[in-house]
């Protein structure tokens, strides 16, 4: 009996999976500006009609598309690591290729968001925790015309893909990588915006960070901390979203707990920005005024 109940259950979860896939696959071919297989085609566009998703995939913009795709195919291959490696502990840990540049493309939302809350300037100087392959640091120089980036992340990994990523996008004099980890980083310029992505920070390194990024921060600069979002009432939804983010290497922090954090650590204006996307995270802001 408990075969057939976890069958039944597999059957149900794995096309929910199945049918992710499938979305997914379609925006790609969108993004390749290919067609694909006739016969895999027509079967793609059916479980994408039965979701009935069709007009929003086709209404998407390309930026749009790409953040999606790439979102979805990182928390993938993030799944079925986990599937393969049960047993290995927290981290970010990724080599592969694939996995870091989609959470590359899926972390660039995040200049967008920033710039949407009324955050930055023309001609920040920005500093980017956990840069990775630089996604974000392109694009904070895009939505940011005259700003420099400064990208820190302890990741070789990732940061080879950065190095290319940054050239391909002849960003080469307004990005600068540096291997650190942010707790031990120093940089006497001062940033007039930094950015901590908590969900990929480790717990125990969370509030040295704090207390290092406010003594980057020029007088009047900014740091959001991207904190965790609470998946509403689904005990589910939650459960998964903290297990990811803890194989992940990083902290579960809630904005509320980024909040204390940021008053401990001697913030002020410490405040939530008030969530007005679908991305499953809450920014917490926190200013060095002198
Ligand atoms: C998901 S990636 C960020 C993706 C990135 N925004 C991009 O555009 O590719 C999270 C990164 O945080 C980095 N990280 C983890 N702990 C860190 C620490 N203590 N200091 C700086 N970076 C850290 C990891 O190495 C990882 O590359």
């Amino acid at each position: 009996m408990a075969f057939e109940e976890l069958m039944g259950l597999a059957n149900r979860l794995l096309t929910n999976a199945q049918a992710l896939a499938a979305v997914v696959a379609r925006l790609r071919l969108d993004e390749l500006g290919e067609d694909g297989d006739p016969a895999v085609r027509a079967q793609l566009d059916r479980v994408v009609e039965a979701l009935g998703v069709r007009e929003h995939l086709d209404g998407l913009e390309e930026g749009d598309r790409a953040v999606v795709a790439a979102f979805v195919r990182s928390y993938l291959a993030q799944a079925l690591d986990l599937v393969e490696e049960p047993a290995r502990a927290g981290a970010w840990a990724y080599a592969d290729p694939v996995l870091l540049r989609a959470q590359g493309s899926a972390s660039a939302v995040v200049a967008r968001l920033v710039a949407e809350a009324g955050l930055g300037s023309p001609a920040a100087r920005i500093l980017d925790v956990g840069t990775g392959v630089g996604g974000l640091a392109i694009a904070f120089c895009r939505t940011f015309p005259d700003s420099t980036v400064v990208g820190v992340d302890p990741w070789e990994p990732a940061l080879a893909i950065a190095r290319e990523n940054v050239a391909a996008a002849g960003l080469e004099d307004r990005v600068t990588l540096v291997a650190a980890r942010i707790e031990e980083f120093d940089d006497p310029a001062g940033f007039d915006l930094a950015w901590l992505p908590s969900f990929f920070i480790p717990e125990p390194v969370v509030d040295g960070a704090l207390e290092r990024i406010r003594s980057l921060l020029r007088p009047g600069g900014t740091l959001v901390v991207g904190a965790t979002y609470a998946a509403g009432d689904d005990p589910l939804a939650a459960a998964v979203d903290d297990l990811f983010t803890v194989r992940s290497g990083g902290s579960v922090l809630t904005a509320e707990d980024a909040l204390e954090g940021l008053g401990r650590a001697g913030y002020e204006q410490v405040e939530e920005v008030e969530r007005a996307w679908q991305a499953p995270l809450r920014f917490v802001l926190g200013s060095r005024r002198g």
